[in-house]
Order: structure tokens, then sequence, then C-alpha cells
């Protein structure tokens, strides 16, 4: 598969890693490798992907395969392999089972495409994303998690639909730790074309919709009795766009803190800037005192989750 499109491994080819590969080939960024462990699955997803093609308009490459050597020489690499929670059970549930599975996926990968950037979307997030950048040795530039991109989305959706306004008008952003009582969405920043949506709805209902946005993963598991994929596929081609058309996008990413926000040796979702270099920048930016204090729990709890890591 040689030729000069950028090559966008997917290691996982479950509901996540399928959903990203759908949005990055109808956006034609580039040939899509898709791994999984399970013999047959990734070809199968990745015939029926390729087979959309005369009619969705793309002609990227779709390729399944049981073998890692398919991944060599990568320009980004994302990482979805892992057990996605059932409903009931919490992200942080995972941690165990997935650490094994993030750690002999890194190992695989990184040697082959020494110069990607990657992306780790298996759960716990925050944690794997710190085992991944431990364990593979990359400058945190170009290994970090998907976290804020999903999470702003949902919460720009509510905010969108509880306002009756487009969808594209809202911005807003969700830094922290990426499980429902520790995410930090940023009320005070929220805007609709710059206007703060404070002056647009009461506090009552913005907390109502902060609320919301806490549990919208949970709400999708609950209602399907499965988790998300196509917002978190998405939120993937989006970041993924970010990258390869060095668009330096401002998105909240789990990323490895040295010092930033005041923390040190750490993995949490802050605003960064977007680039083909990966995380080009983090962004600092004013929080209230109540984003401030949600913060720091955040922080607390995400390295207390580090703390049950598999040595
Ligand atoms: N190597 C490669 N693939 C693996 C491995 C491994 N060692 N272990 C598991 N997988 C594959 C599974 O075979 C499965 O196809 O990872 C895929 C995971 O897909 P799903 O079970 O459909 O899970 P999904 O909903 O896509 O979520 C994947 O992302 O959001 C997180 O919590 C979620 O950790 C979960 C991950």
């Amino acid at each position: 598969m040689a030729g000069a499109r950028p090559k966008i491994t997917i290691v996982g080819a479950g509901t996540v890693g399928t959903a990203a590969a759908h949005w990055i080939a109808s956006r034609q960024l580039g040939d899509v490798v898709l791994v999984d462990i399970v013999e047959g699955l990734p070809q199968g997803k990745a015939l029926d992907l390729q087979q959309a093609g005369p009619i969705a308009g793309f002609d990227v490459r779709v390729v399944g395969t049981n073998d890692y050597a398919d991944t060599t020489g990568s320009r980004v690499v994302i990482v979805t392999a892992g057990v996605p929670r059932k409903p009931g059970m919490t992200r942080e549930e995972l941690v165990g089972t997935n650490a094994g599975i993030v750690r002999a996926v890194v190992e695989q990968v990184v040697p082959r495409s020494p110069d990607a950037v990657f992306i780790i979307v298996t759960n716990p997030l925050d944690a794997m994303t710190y085992l991944a950048y431990r364990v593979s040795g990359l400058p945190r530039e170009r290994l970090f998690g998907l976290s804020g991109a999903l999470d702003s989305t949902r919460f720009r959706t509510f905010l969108a639909l509880e306002l009756g306004v487009s969808l594209q008008d809202v911005q807003a952003m969700v830094i922290g730790a990426h499980t429902d009582k520790d995410m930090v969405p940023l009320a005070s920043s929220a805007n609709v074309r710059g206007v703060p949506v404070s002056q647009l709805m009461s506090a009552e209902r913005l907390q109502a919709v902060v609320a919301r946005t806490r549990r919208a993963g949970a709400e999708i598991t609950e209602l399907m009795k499965a988790s998300a994929f196509t917002a978190p596929g998405a939120a993937l081609c989006a970041m993924t766009e970010a990258v390869l058309r060095d668009q330096k996008r401002v998105i909240p990413c789990c990323v490895y803190l040295d010092g930033e926000y005041g923390e040190r040796d750490v993995c949490v979702g802050v605003p960064v800037v977007l680039g083909a270099g990966g995380v080009e920048r983090i962004l600092e930016v004013a929080l209230s005192e109540e984003e401030e204090r949600a913060f720091r729990a955040s922080v607390a709890a995400t390295r207390e989750l580090l703390a049950a890591l598999p040595a």
C-alpha cells in the first residue's frame, strides 16, 4: 500500500475503530489500516467500508489485517483496542484488563511507525494515555488521548439543543479527566458566537446541561446497552484531520503535563493546538473558581487511578 497518501492505522476494529475509519475514509484523509486481534474481523470491516467508496465518493484504500507489519510507516495511529464498558460500569473499572492490551499494542505499533502521531482511545482514558506515554518513550507532543474532543462536542450539542440554535454556532470546551464524575465542562467560557451562554439561559438550565454532559456516554450506554461510537469516531476524525492537514485546531486533548496548570507527571485533558507536530502548544486558559476546584479534583482522581496501574 505504498503511495503518496498518508497511512492511518486504527488498532481495534470494534465499534469505535470502525466508526473512526468510516469518517476518516469519507473525508479522504488517507489510506486506512484496520488491525485487530480477532481473525477476519478487520478484513471484513475493511472490505465493507471499501465497497462504500464508489457510492460515497472516496478513493482511499481500506485494508484489514491481523499483522502489524501492515501498519509500518503510518502518519497517525489510533489505539482503540480494549474492552468497552457495559451498562452500569464506570470507565475506571476497565483499568487492569485494558492496561495489558494497551501496553502490548504500543510495543507492536511504535517501533513500526516511530514518527507517527499516536491517539489513545482505550478507557480509562487518562490512565491508558499515561501508560502508553511511559511505555512508548515518545515525546508528549506525539502521544495523547481522545477526551475533550468528544466531551466538548457533546457539551456543544446539549447547549445548542437547549438554546434552539445551530450546533455550529455554539463553542464550548470540556477539560479534566474523561470520567463522568471528574470531567470539567467549562461553562464560564461556553458561548454562542461569542455571547456567553449565561446571558442566554438561566444558571439552573446551564447546570442541567453540564450534568447531562457528564453523563452523556453513560446515557447512551444505558439506552442501547452498548457504548457510543459515532461521535467518538467523528472526534477522532477531527483530531486526525487537524494533524494531517496541519490545521492548528484548538481541541482539548489528554496530554502529559509538565508544569502546565501547576501539574506534573500526569495525563489529563487540557486545551491544545493540534497540528502536523501533534500537540504543538498547550493553552493555559483562565478558569472560574469552581472550574479550578473541579480541575484539581479531577487531577487528584486521575493520580489515584495511575496508582492502580500494573507496574
Ligand atoms: N490487539 C488488537 N485488538 C484488540 C486487542 C489487542 N490486544 N484486544 C482487543 N482488541 C479489539 C477487540 O477484538 C475489539 O474488536 O479491540 C476492539 C474493541 O472494540 P469494541 O469491543 O467494539 O469496543 P469499542 O466500543 O470500540 O471501544 C474500544 O475505546 O472508548 C473506549 O472504553 C472503550 O476501551 C474501549 C475502547
